[in-house]
Parts: C-alpha cells; structure tokens; sequence
C-alpha cells in the first residue's frame, strides 16, 4: 500500500480538534462530525503491539474516510519498535500525523506501561518519542494530561521532554489521571504549559459551547483546541464554533442528525443483517451523549459558563411542557436509545424516522423528571 497521504504539511495552529475517542470516534461518527464543519479528527486509540501483530481489528481503528483529509491515527506504545510499525501503518492509510496517547487512564493501557503511566517515565517517554519521530514521516504530537494525580503534577517538565524530543505539537487534557472527570478541567495549568514551549499546546477539556471555546482558547494562549464530549453531544459544535453563534435545534432537527449517522453507519458497515448488529454496537452508545443536549444560548449562560463549565453543570429537567420528541431525546434509559437505534437504522427518512419515535414515546411513557448530568465516567 503507498502513502496516500497527499495533503499540505499538518498545521497544529489554529484548529479545532475532533479528540480520540474510543468507540464515539467511529468512522460514521467523524463522518457526521465533518458535516457539521469539522475539519481535523482523529481516531480511535489503537494498540501498537497489536497492529505489529496485524490485528484486523486494531488495524480497522487506523483507518480513515476519503473525506478526512486531515485525520491523525492515536496508537499506545511503549516500545519504540511497536510504535513506528503501528505509525508506519498508520501513514500507509493516509494518517496526516500520529498521535501517542499518554494520558489513558484504564487499568488494562496502565498495567501495560501504558497511556498515563508514560508521564511517570519522561525518560523513556523522552526515548520514545525521538525514535518515533526518527522512524515515522509524518509529525508526531502527544496526547497528555496534568499528571497522575493531583500532587503529582508533572506536565510541564513532560512537555518540555516532549518538545526536545522532537514531538510536533502537545495536547493537554487539563485533568490528572486521578481526577478522571470529577473535576473541572484546569485551564490555568493548559495556560502555564502553553506559556512555556514553542511547540502548538492543544487545550481539551469540558469545551461545550461556542463561547467558553473562544473564551478558554483566548485567555489560555493554546495554539488550538480540541473537543471530546461536547461534540458526542453536539456533533454541530464545530460549526458555531466556526460562526461564533448557537444553533439550538428542535428534537425533529435533532432526530434527523442522528438518522443521518444512522445512514453513515449503513454505508460503513453495510446494509445487511451483519452490518446492522455492528452498527448496534455504537448507535445505542451514542444516545449516552446525545440525550444530554441542553440548549444553552449564550444570554442565558454565558456568564454562569465563566464560573463553572457547562460540561461539569447538572441541569435539572423537570420542565413539565416539554414536547413529547424533546422529552423523548432526552431519556436517560438504555433500552429506550436501543429502540431509538432500530428505529433510525430502518426508517426510509427522517419523516419516518419521526413517526414512528412519536409511536414508540406514546408506547414508552418518560419515567419524569430525571436529571442529567452531561459529566461521564468514560475515557
Ligand atoms: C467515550 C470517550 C472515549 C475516549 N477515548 C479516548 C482515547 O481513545 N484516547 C484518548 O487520548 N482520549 C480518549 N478520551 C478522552 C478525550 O479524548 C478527552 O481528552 C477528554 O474527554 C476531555 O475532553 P472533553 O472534556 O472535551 O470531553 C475519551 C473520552 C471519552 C468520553
């Protein structure tokens, strides 16, 4: 296979990302993000050690649509040698950089020496990643967080390793291993670590509107930012980002979003019986973070958003005259988004798609008034 990456030198400044998302991050899904005017996205992590072995399946997380003309492949490594078989095959599918993710906190990536482990090691990290960029072509950014946990933040020593060892560009998840999501992320830490290198810092963390987005990425000097849940939740944030304005969509508007995933999932995984139980992996999933979409125009949310993330915010729900598609979205139930999901993988169009939603809220009455938290244990 040649290098089909054939697009100008990657730009780190600037941007805004599309974060590496295990599972959320499928094909389908980036494609729905690219609609809604992303245009950098990145893939699922993938295990470098498996892809050496050639995995179909870790090998399937480095794969990229034609449309992604700027897609940055994420493996875990911690042996050189993994790392630039899995970058190489990374850049033999058109990946436009390589990421390495050391900020993966799950016991499975840390027991391997791993993810978040790697910022306990900025020696061999350090190693690890001049080898990468000596035997990868295309750039190499790193993907970190604060530190292991809260009295042991190292970041900016790790980032100074990074940059003197080559590294493209630094993303910077404003929390520690430790914290998870329990925190507000800490834009002051992204600031400092941004203020000290020359290399682009990405700055990730709690981004979920388009005015905390500007207002994090001007007072924090980063050179770009990046989105995680917020665009699970609202795959159209990179477009008001773009525009500077709020689309507030109606539960209609919404449900045809999510049919047209829905569609990008058929054309991925095919339609038949085969692709749908695939595609019923991740359609169910994505409800997870779709039913936490609020509308939050910025009147009536800015200056609460300065105090306090939206993201970390728990908004009550208990509005009684909310319409029946709109309290429908909302629903925090499991086996109601499995209907959801059958429902839009077989409807014609969003008007059926629609109908038959209405049908299946009058079947399956709300359980009232629950309260949703946009925070997740995920990642
Ligand atoms: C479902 C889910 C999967 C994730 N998978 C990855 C991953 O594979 N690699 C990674 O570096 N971070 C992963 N993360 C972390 C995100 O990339 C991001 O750093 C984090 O969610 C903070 O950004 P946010 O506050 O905008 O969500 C994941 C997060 C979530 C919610």
């Amino acid at each position: 296979m040649g290098n089909l990456h054939s697009g100008p030198p990657m730009n780190f400044r600037g941007r805004v990302f599309l974060a590496p998302l295990t599972k959320g991050g499928n094909l389908p899904f980036r494609r729905l993000c690219l609609a809604h005017g992303a245009e950098v996205t990145m893939g699922e992590m993938a295990y470098a050690y498996q892809v050496k072995k050639r995995s179909k399946s870790e090998l399937a997380l480095l794969r990229k649509h034609p449309d992604e003309t700027c897609f940055g492949a994420q493996i875990a490594a911690s042996k050189p040698a993994d790392a630039i078989v899995a970058g190489n095959a990374a850049v033999e599918r058109g990946a436009s950089w390589v990421d390495l993710n050391c900020g993966c906190p799950i016991h499975d990536i840390v027991r391997r020496g791993m993810g978040a482990t790697m910022l306990q090691r900025p020696t061999q990290l350090g190693k690890l990643v001049a080898e990468m960029v000596k035997g990868i072509p295309v750039p190499v950014s790193v993907k970190i967080r604060l530190g292991w946990s809260e009295h042991d933040q190292n970041a900016s020593e790790v980032a100074r390793v990074l940059e003197e060892s080559g590294a493209a560009a630094i993303c910077v998840h404003g929390r520690t291993r430790e914290q998870r999501y329990s925190r507000a992320a800490d834009w002051d830490a992204i600031a400092r670590i941004a203020a000290e290198r020359s290399i682009p810092v990405i700055g990730n963390g709690d981004l979920l509107t388009w005015y905390e987005t500007h207002a994090r990425w001007r007072q924090s000097g980063v050179a770009s930012v990046m989105l995680g849940r917020g665009a699970l939740i609202k795959p159209w944030l990179f477009r008001e980002i773009a525009e500077k304005q709020a689309w507030e969509p109606t539960a209609e508007q919404r449900l045809a979003v999510y049919h047209d995933l829905a569609q990008k999932m058929k054309a991925h995984f095919r339609d038949d019986e085969k692709g749908r139980e695939r595609a019923m992996r991740f359609l169910p999933w994505h409800f997870e973070f779709f039913c936490r979409y609020r509308p939050l125009p910025a009147a009536g949310w800015e200056e609460a958003s300065r105090a306090h993330p939206l993201m970390q915010t728990r908004f009550a729900d208990d509005e009684p005259d909310l319409p029946v598609l709109e309290r429908l979205l909302r629903d925090p139930r499991p086996e109601l988004h499995q209907r959801l999901a059958t429902l839009l993988w077989e409807a014609a169009d969003p008007a059926e798609a629609e109908a038959r939603a209405l049908l299946l809220a009058a079947e399956m009455p709300p359980v009232g008034g629950q309260a949703a938290e946009v925070a997740t244990a995920h990642g």
